[in-house]
């Protein structure tokens, strides 16, 4: 409750990226991330599941795009989390789009985001990761790499793209998330028809010779038809899961309108609906981790209980705090 009522009106005062800069500037100090993660971790062996043969500690991860150049990789198991997904990280280095790109909507515990993937590029980060593994700094929990298409990277170049950020990054991954689903790299979202992810999958999975896990993460706004073709993509080239869903580019309920992608609260349900109809249709055949809104124990449950395997959130760890993961975990 400090959180809510202390510490967030105060960070709410504040441009949101700086915010996000500022704490994770102030978690890279281990006293202080000692501080703000006190008594957040909970372990109980009925939390633990294995999902395409990776062991989690728990069903609770933190989403892609927090920690896009895995700055705190080693501080997120102390928040409780069971794995973390850092990036989108792209083959190139790039400064994404220009500031304001996050804006709140506290009424709606909502985001909109038109980051544009900012990160330092596939080599500096692989060097980052490097570094944690040969100074004992590697976490214990599972470590997922969201991996997207540079901006400069002409769209049918685009496998050539990944290709690269995959053979720089899968020795430091229990699994690789391919993201064709974020709305703020022009283009990107159509890279989810047949053709497209089939020439992005097939390299992928012939350079894959650790058979490292391969999840595919989709958008909320794909139709029922356009989901089963990403379904029989993923199969045909031995995906291991489906990660549902990144953000929704459909503003209707919330007042405000920038562009972006929307986030929170509002993506709850639609993302939940596709979770289920994920599940109802593979018949469990895809793990699918489910993202999208959760900021509840209830949220978590219900899209387990809709076929979610493991859960991912972002929005609701701004909007509830530190303490987030360990409400959740608990009531789990
Ligand atoms: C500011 C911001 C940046 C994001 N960046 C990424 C990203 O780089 N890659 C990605 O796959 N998803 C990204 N996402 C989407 C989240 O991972 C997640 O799929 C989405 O926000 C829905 O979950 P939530 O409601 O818990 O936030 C971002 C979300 C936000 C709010």
């Amino acid at each position: 409750m400090f959180y809510q009522s202390v510490v967030r009106p105060l960070l709410f005062r504040w441009d949101p990226e700086n915010v996000h800069h500022f704490t994770m500037a102030l978690l890279q100090n281990p006293l202080l991330a000692a501080l703000a993660t006190l008594g957040s971790t909970i372990q109980n062996s009925s939390l633990r599941r294995t999902i395409f043969g990776i062991d989690f500690p728990n069903p609770v991860g933190l989403a892609a795009g927090f920690d896009k150049n895995a700055l705190l990789l080693p501080v997120w198991e102390k928040f409780g989390f069971g794995h973390a997904e850092i990036g989108t990280v792209t083959l190139h280095g790039q400064e994404g789009n220009p500031k304001p790109r996050i804006f709140r909507i506290p009424e709606a515990q909502a985001i909109i985001n038109r980051m544009g993937f900012p990160n330092e590029g596939a080599d500096r980060i692989a060097q980052r990761l490097e570094g944690y593994k040969s100074n004992g700094n590697w976490p214990k929990i599972p470590v997922g790499i969201n991996i997207g298409k540079s901006k400069v990277t002409p769209l049918e170049e685009a496998p050539g793209d990944y290709l690269g950020s995959f053979q720089r990054l899968e020795r430091y991954a229990d699994y690789v998330a391919i993201n064709v689903s974020s709305p703020n790299t022009p283009g990107l979202r159509s890279l989810q028809t047949k053709e497209s992810l089939s020439r992005i999958l097939e390299p992928i999975q012939k350079a894959n010779s650790r058979t490292l896990p391969i999840l595919v993460k989709i958008a909320p706004d794909l139709s029922a038809e356009e989901i089963d073709v990403v379904l029989e993509t993923m199969e045909q080239f031995h995906c291991a899961g489906i990660i549902a869903t990144n953000t929704t580019l459909d503003k209707s309920s919330v007042p405000l309108k920038e562009e972006g992608g929307l986030s929170g609260a509002p993506v709850r349900e639609k993302s939940t609906a596709i979770i289920r109809s994920i599940a109802q249709k593979t018949g469990g055949r895809f793990p699918i981790i489910g993202v999208g809104g959760i900021q509840f124990p209830e949220e978590a449950q219900e899209k387990l209980a809709a076929g979610a395997s493991l859960v991912q959130l972002y929005t609701g760890f701004i909007y509830q705090g530190p303490h987030s993961v360990k409400r959740i975990l608990t009531q789990l």
